[in-house]
């Protein structure tokens, strides 16, 4: 201890030597651009202690419209003093280039700045929300969404987005389960994973990509009641087997930083979690890059009640391992105090200092301050033409048919008329979803006019709102157009403001005028398919139960209307499954296909005293997994490689997909395992593989699965990976409730392992 402290004591004032040096020449080296760890050591030595925690600040330079808004000359000073090390909420080629030149022109070490903004599901050219992405159930949509993501906010002067965002959820009334991957931590790691890959590329230095955020470390996606910002009162065991797993996937593909969350778990706010943040993150699993924290979280740590001071604040932060204080000012005005009467912290702070130049460094910044600022690429590169037409393809793909009685879809070449029917029908703004960086509602396509658009020259196509606070006759109206229609498109659900970040709802069922429509017009004697749009699972038994069609619609982007009519008029196959359960009512909630078994089982016998409400059937509305589609895709052939497995060889697993129907379709097939018996008990199955497939008339595919032993370990009460021998069920099928094929095998030896389980991608193959 004596000795920690006297080492503390000396690199104080080393610090402080190095300063007095510094400001006493205009130092050469600093001048000219490097890209080399001792440069980041060189200029380390040099700082004082207000630029060391000025490169620790990230400030905000304007919010949605008002982008650069308060870049005004006093921030400009900022820079020019070295007290900001990064602008959040700011873009454009030109104003970014003139801020970079002021910091590496007329700030003392000449350090450039790092420019962030919440890219999340596209910069200007939006694609449809992450849930709505993650529904593809098809990675190389994500990719692709980041990739083009990149490019823009790249061209557009950004280095830095935060993204991706892979809380897992099973609470549904918190609003921002919109912008996650759903309920499923194996699911949610495939997903996290391919958007590093799609904004990182392959090169983070290179002039079109972006380095990613991924967030928010720790269980964000657990608070209680649903309600945003709530205390995750969670177990080890679900916060290593459920909540970690998307972040671990992240650092295996490169993330360069993580952002941490604004909850605590079990009264540990993440953002002062030494054991959490320098604990697992980083000792445990190695993560040597950069961590900010949410917005003004730091400050926060106050109203969690465990700090009195922001001083005491700051010192939290940084000796969990934090790096950059997001908009709390409080590194900026309060840690220097702080470090004043605890030395040891300037060792936390200059290894913050460290992490934030390596990020800069790995981004090229050193080399090139500038590489991002080219006004002409920024203008060819914004809505290229490529980018709008992979909007309308990952759109189509994100589509989920959770109903189609008769095959009443797809409606091709009828010559009808059809009542589109529904105020989110016309609204663009939804389509935007949660987070619409530079997105414009003049780009996006609306569902009518897309049905309009796709419906075919011999059908008539008529649109009422149903509902309107400016027309007391709208409902009458619309349910006038049902009667005198063929068929009806009702566009309901819930607008984007009811999800997305403080949107969370005690209620998941439709909104009140909403539901009041859907029950006028479903009372008409018509055919309704219904488009159902929303960032989060919504409760509608009522909707299940008499609709003859639903496509569950989310926030589809740009290219809404296109996609849409598409997928109705049988342009293309709907494909997507559902990344999180639907609940029958909102009591429902939490809930996950992969809870823990019980002693007793539910049972659908209302008689029997077993696992279940009383007034709500056992399963959820359409379970995690489901989706439909056109043609007609039968699963066969479970074939095991081995009827055992070791702990070094994986075991291989195939099922034969053939396509019996008229049309083509697409289906996805999914893996799922159970431990049959262990010492913890394990859920009642597990997903570890799957793969979308789309397959013609008559056309047969087999796919493979290749999990390995540790795949199918828990996280022991020694906090060890652990699979143990004995037998494991396997269970192939179409969702997590509809399992077609069964078999099993035995795992013959107990092994350990270092990574959590669902972090971990199983191989697949397609013949
Ligand atoms: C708060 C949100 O929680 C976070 O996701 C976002 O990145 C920051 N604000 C910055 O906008």
């Amino acid at each position: 201890m004596m000795i920690k402290h006297m080492l503390a004591l000396a690199s104080l004032l080393l610090g402080c030597l190095a300063v007095t040096g510094a400001e006493a020449s205009a130092d050469e080296e600093i001048r000219q651009p490097a890209a080399r760890g001792d440069h980041i050591e060189s200029l380390l030595r040099q700082m004082t202690l207000e630029e060391k925690v000025g490169q620790l600040t990230q400030a905000a330079g304007g919010r949605s419209k008002n982008l650069n808004s308060k870049l005004t000359a006093e921030e400009l000073d900022r820079v020019r003093a070295g007290r900001v090390g990064s602008y959040l909420h700011v873009a454009g080629a030109e104003p970014l280039r003139e801020l970079q030149r002021v910091a590496v022109e007329e700030s003392r070490l000449k350090i450039p700045l790092l420019f962030a903004m919440d890219v999340v599901h596209g910069y200007r050219t939006i694609f449809p929300v992450p849930l709505a992405i993650t529904a593809s159930w098809d990675p190389e949509q994500w990719e692709t969404t980041a990739r083009i993501s990149a490019r823009e906010a790249a061209s557009s002067g950004l280095h830095w987005t935060f993204a991706p965002m892979v809380d897992i959820t099973r609470d549904p009334r918190w609003g921002r389960v919109v912008e996650g991957s759903g309920e499923d931590p194996y699911l949610g790691s495939i997903m996290a994973a391919a958007q590093v890959r799609g904004y990182q590329g392959e090169d983070l230095a290179a002039a079109d990509t972006v380095m990613a955020a991924t967030k928010h470390f720790g269980a964000y996606g657990a608070p209680t009641g649903g309600r945003d910002y709530g205390s995750a009162d969670i177990s080890e065991r679900s916060l290593h087997e459920t909540y970690l797993p998307p972040f671990h996937a992240a650092m295996t593909a490169g993330t360069g930083s993580y952002m941490t969350a604004f909850n605590d778990i079990a009264g540990r706010p993440t953002t002062a979690n030494a054991d959490l943040v320098n604990g697992t993150l980083r000792s445990k699993w190695g993560f040597d890059g950069m961590i900010v924290s949410d917005w003004n979280a730091i400050a926060e740590l106050m109203n969690h009640g465990i700090a009195t001071t922001r001083s005491e604040a700051g010192a939290l932060a940084i000796s969990a391992g934090v790096d950059m204080d997001m908009m709390s000012l409080v590194y900026a005005d309060d840690l220097p105090a702080a470090v004043a009467s605890n030395p040891v912290l300037l060792q936390h702070l200059d290894n913050a200092v460290r992490n934030v130049l390596k990020a800069k460094q790995k981004l090229g910044l050193f080399d090139d301050p500038f590489i991002y600022h080219d006004t002409a690429k920024e203008a060819a590169m914004l809505r290229a033409q490529d980018h709008i037409d992979a909007a309308r393809r990952v759109a189509v793909r994100s589509i989920v048919m959770l109903k189609n009685d008769n095959a009443i879809l797809p409606l091709a070449g009828t010559k009808k008329r059809i009542a589109v029917i529904g105020s989110l029908a016309t609204d663009r703004q939804s389509q935007l979803g949660s987070w619409r960086a530079r997105g414009d509602k003049a780009e996006v396509i609306s569902l009518l006019d897309g049905i309009k658009a796709g419906a075919g020259k011999g059908a008539v196509v008529n649109h009422a709102a149903g509902i309107d606070a400016d027309n007391p006759d709208a409902l009458k109206g619309a349910v006038a157009l049902a009667n005198d229609s063929d068929i009806v498109i009702l566009v309901t659900g819930e607008d984007y403001d009811l999800s997305g970040e403080a949107r969370s709802r005690s209620d998941i069922s439709l909104p009140r005028d909403q539901q009041r429509l859907a029950d006028a017009i479903l009372a008409v004697d018509k055919p309704v398919i219904v488009a159902l749009a929303g960032g989060r699972p919504l409760a509608v038994p009522g909707l299940a139960e008499k609709a003859d069609a639903i496509l569950m619609t989310w926030f589809l982007g740009n290219q809404a209307g296109p996609a849409l009519a598409d997928v109705i008029f049988g342009k293309a196959a709907p494909g997507g499954k559902l990344p999180i359960s639907f609940p029958r009512a909102t009591g429902q909630v939490p809930y996950s296909y992969g809870e823990y078994p019980s002693g007793r089982p539910a049972d659908p016998d209302p008689a029997k005293d077993t696992n279940r409400y009383s007034d709500l059937p056992i399963t959820p509305l359409y379970p995690f997994g489901h989706g439909l589609s056109y043609g007609d895709i039968e699963l066969s052939n479970l074939e095991l490689g081995s009827p055992t497995m070791d702990g070094s060889t994986p075991i291989e697993i195939s099922a034969t997909l053939t396509n019996n129907g008229k049309l083509a379709g697409d289906e996805t097939v999914q893996l799922y395992l159970r431990d049959r018996h262990s010492t913890i008990a394990q859920p009642q199955k597990i997903l570890r593989g799957f793969r979308r497939l789309s397959l013609k008339p008559q056309e047969k595919k087999t796919v493979s699965f290749t999990p390995t032993s540790d795949q199918l370990a828990f996280f022991g009460p020694d906090g060890k990976w652990r699979s143990e021998a004995g037998m494991f069920d396997v269970m192939v099928g179409s969702s997590a409730e509809t399992i077609v094929l069964t078999g099993a095998f035995e795992l013959t030896e107990t092994v350990e392992s270092k990574v959590p389980a669902s972090a971990i991608a199983t191989g697949v193959t397609v013949q």
